[in-house]
């Protein structure tokens, strides 16, 4: 595609309702692989090593498959979490989306065009221009100012000083160093260097941010404050985001989407209402046991249906309340709650249902009047 015809696709997607047809995802990622060892390419196609653990395919094949057999992909402007303990293979996913490290079988497009035949050329525009990384360890250079820390992306691509100076500065601004773009590095905090490194992904306006765990390194509450930072950035600007963390809270405060992973493999991939409400398996299951369930699912996955009687009284709730703010409705008012949609009712909340979700009881299961459960869509 030629430089004109994609300025025209991106701005095209951006309208998604009206454009359905030409939009379609950032990433689309198909039956990945990255095996690491001897011999590595012959792992995916093998039917006889395919289906082993990890343990059995290192000692059979001594191959590790760090991603194995990944489909998804990253719509435009959704914040997309990857998630999973240590070694589960999250920082290998992400890199093989630019190609930092090369995907043993699979395949993957950015925006349609396919990033496994890109050459030299392409990959570098890709990665300079179109999806920035933003590091843990922040990747600062130590002797610079924060503002040329800054301004380095666009230095890269060749913009000239004073508009890159200008926009460096404008960046800075944006999260929320101003009055410390002359500093180096080693004079500021490690949120406020978080904060440089964001600023420099930012500067060299990526269609895509990639964070690697970028704020693991930080104490809680400067977390906090960066996650907020991102959140604010991302309803900002619409921007769209592949996050990888192994926090839960993290991923469940941050992701639209949330991809948990387990040795190398996606086990479920969907909203945090649907992770938590629904989880596909065991594992997910002891995963996201902590979780204060009532401020992650909505009435919508609470409600039962509405009597006759009750089509038209009690408080009207909207289908995505959090079930913590319908218990204080409902106590306030001590009788149940209508949920609602486009005018119509859709469902009731009582005291006895919203209690279930909070002690983990039945949202994952029919509710017992016959009709399937009402299931967001991913
Ligand atoms: N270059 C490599 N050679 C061999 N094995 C590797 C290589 N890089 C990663 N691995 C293995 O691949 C698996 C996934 O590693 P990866 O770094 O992607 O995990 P991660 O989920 O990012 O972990 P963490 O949370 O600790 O960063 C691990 O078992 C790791 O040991
Ligand atoms: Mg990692």
């Amino acid at each position: 595609m030629s430089e004109t015809a994609e300025a025209t696709a991106t701005a095209d997607n951006k309208n998604a309702d009206e454009h359905g047809a030409q939009t379609g995802p950032v990433f689309s990622v198909r039956n990945l692989w990255k095996v690491f060892g001897p011999k590595a390419d012959r792992v995916p196609g093998d039917p006889g090593v395919t289906g082993l653990s990890q343990a059995e395919l290192r000692e059979k094949t001594g191959c590790t498959a760090a991603v194995r057999d990944v489909s998804f992909d990253v719509h435009k402007g959704e914040v997309f979490v990857v998630m999973g303990l240590s070694g589960s293979g999250k920082s290998t996913l992400v890199r093989c989306l630019t190609r930092l490290i090369e995907p043993t079988a699979g395949t993957l497009e950015f925006n349609g065009e396919d990033v496994i035949s890109m050459g030299k050329d392409a990959l570098r525009r890709l990665r300079r221009h179109r999806a920035s990384m933003v590091f843990q360890n922040f990747g600062l250079l130590p002797h610079r100012s924060v503002l040329d820390n800054v301004a380095y992306g666009l230095e890269i691509q060749g913009v000239a000083k004073a508009e890159r100076r200008e926009r460096a500065a404008e960046m800075v601004a944006k999260v929320g160093l101003e009055g410390l773009g002359d500093r180096r590095p080693g004079q500021l905090s490690g949120g406020q260097q978080q904060r440089v490194g964001l600023a420099r992904a930012l500067a060299v306006d990526p269609e895509v941010l990639l964070f690697d765990e970028p704020f693991s390194a930080l104490d809680p509450l400067i977390r906090r404050d960066m996650q907020e930072e991102v959140i604010r950035l991302h309803r900002e600007e619409g921007r769209t985001m592949v996050f990888i963390t192994h926090d839960l809270s993290e991923a469940l405060r941050l992701g639209d989407r949330i991809a948990l992973m387990r040795d190398g493999e996606v086990v479920q991939l969907g909203t945090p209402e649907e992770i938590v409400a629904n989880p596909a398996d065991d594992y997910v299951r002891d995963f996201v046991r902590d979780v204060p369930r009532e401020q992650v699912i909505s009435v919508r996955r609470a409600m039962r249906k509405a009597e006759a009687t009750e089509q038209e009284t009690g408080a009207a709730l909207a289908p995505d309340t959090l079930v913590a703010d319908a218990i204080e409705t409902v106590a306030r008012s001590g009788e149940s709650c209508r949920v609602v949609e486009n005018g119509r009712t859709i469902g009731v909340v009582d005291d006895a249902r919203l209690l279930s979700v909070v002690a983990g009881l039945d949202t994952a299961q029919d509710d017992g009047d016959g009709e399937p459960k009402e299931v967001a869509a991913v």
